[in-house]
């Protein structure tokens, strides 16, 4: 059993919640094309919370940012509103003349919802002005927004300046289980994929020093395979990103590599091909991992008790190129639920995940992309502050 080292100060223990009118900070960022929501796990995700708020009769003032400036949220309370069969007022920008009217009329158990927080530059700005605006909509502030909890905006931060500030239940859960992986039961493994090597060097620092093993793959192994001294053809990397990596392997001497790759000529290619890793041709790039590299994760996670994976491990949006990804995202779920505990977290590894139909088996899915790779990481964490010690 793992104890808790944070302390977090979370509705469930406010005594005077009953009634009260609460601004409830939500990340429900969904994909969004044109007004269909191609993906609503994150607006699922905030489903307890809210239902909580109703039984204690709450009064509620939901807002989100979209990742898109610029795109409404209606369709996103448009989602909520269905997925809780209940009716939810959409008020527009926090200075409407709709919004004053609502929140007048407002009785216990109604919701209100806003326009894009990042509608108003104030936001991004963590401008004070705004955000003492927010605050005079309710008693209570309820962050139930971890993935945008690593930023440093009005509605995550100053606004906790003006009201008394709470932790919604999901951000309790991330904040629960995450620090299973900060304290992790040994072994620990961890699963870096994906690209963006300068957006995960505190994590890769951390992680590497907690973990029994640390596996890289994705894009991101490009770097090390170059570092190392291999060819890698035209596979994407930069100088920049091979020397952070250069530097990383020096450091950890617990960082796995790929011993065999998929390549292509093309990123569209049809034609795939299978070889060692120190045979890449000029010409091609890398797009997969091989079934070798598979087999020698597969052998670090059969030891494992807890389990990490972020960012897929090679092309897994086609065909041809998917295999590894899959392979792994298999084998992380028949470990996890009872051998090892296992998180996952990032939208292209939980899209890759899903595609397995075996995301269920997976102990705990972080609906924080940057934010899990900054929580996990060491880095500030602006949202939490002032509710998790
Ligand atoms: C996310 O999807 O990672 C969060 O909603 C944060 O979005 P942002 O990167 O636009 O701040």
């Amino acid at each position: 059993m793992l104890t808790t080292f944070m302390r977090i100060k979370s509705i469930r223990n406010l005594k005077s919640l009953r009634g009260k009118t609460v601004f409830l900070r939500a990340d429900l960022n969904a994909p969004i094309k044109g007004r269909i929501i191609k993906d609503d796990y994150k607006i699922v995700a905030i489903l307890p919370t809210i239902r909580f708020l109703l039984r204690h009769n709450c009064r509620l003032i939901i807002a989100t940012h979209l990742a898109d400036g610029k795109a409404t949220t209606k369709p996103i309370a448009k989602r909520l509103a269905s997925l809780l069969d209940k009716k939810i007022k959409f008020a527009g920008d926090y200075n409407s003349g709709r919004l004053a009217k609502l929140r007048e009329k407002m009785k216990a158990k109604d919701i209100i919802f806003l326009e894009n927080l990042r509608f108003n530059s104030g936001e991004e700005k963590n401008d004070s002005h705004f955000a003492k605006e927010l605050a005079k909509l309710a008693d209570l502030y309820v962050n139930d927004a971890f993935a945008v909890c690593h930023r440093n905006h009005a509605s995550m931060s100053a606004i906790k300046r003006y009201l008394p500030s709470y932790a919604g239940l999901l951000l309790e859960k991330e904040i629960l289980n995450l620090e299973k992986i900060l304290r992790p039961n040994q072994p620990l493994i961890s699963i870096i994929g994906g690209a963006k090597i300068e957006t995960k060097i505190a994590l890769l620092n951390n992680l590497a020093k907690k973990s029994y093993r640390v596996l890289i793959g994705g894009a991101l192994a490009n770097n090390f395979i170059a570092a190392h001294g291999f060819k890698i053809g035209k596979s994407l990397a930069d100088k920049a990103s091979i020397k952070i990596a250069a530097g990383l392997i020096k450091k950890y001497k617990n960082i796995i590599l790929p011993v065999d790759v998929i390549v292509a000529e093309k990123v569209n290619s049809d034609h795939a091909v299978f070889k060692p890793v120190n045979q890449v041709k000029k010409s091609e790039i890398i797009l997969d991992i091989g079934p070798g590299t598979v087999k020698l994760f597969a052998h670090f996670l059969k030891t494992s008790q807890t389990i990490i994976w972020n960012g897929p491990l090679g092309y897994f949006e086609n065909e041809h190129f998917k295999h590894g990804t899959m392979s792994i995202a298999r084998l992380v779920a028949t470990r996890s639920s009872g051998h090892a505990f296992g998180a996952v977290g990032g939208g292209e590894t939980i899209q890759a995940l899903k595609m397995t139909g075996m995301e269920h088996y997976i102990d705990w899915i972080s609906t924080g992309g940057g934010a899990m790779l900054a929580f996990l990481g060491g880095e500030p964490m602006p949202g939490l502050r002032g509710i998790v010690k």
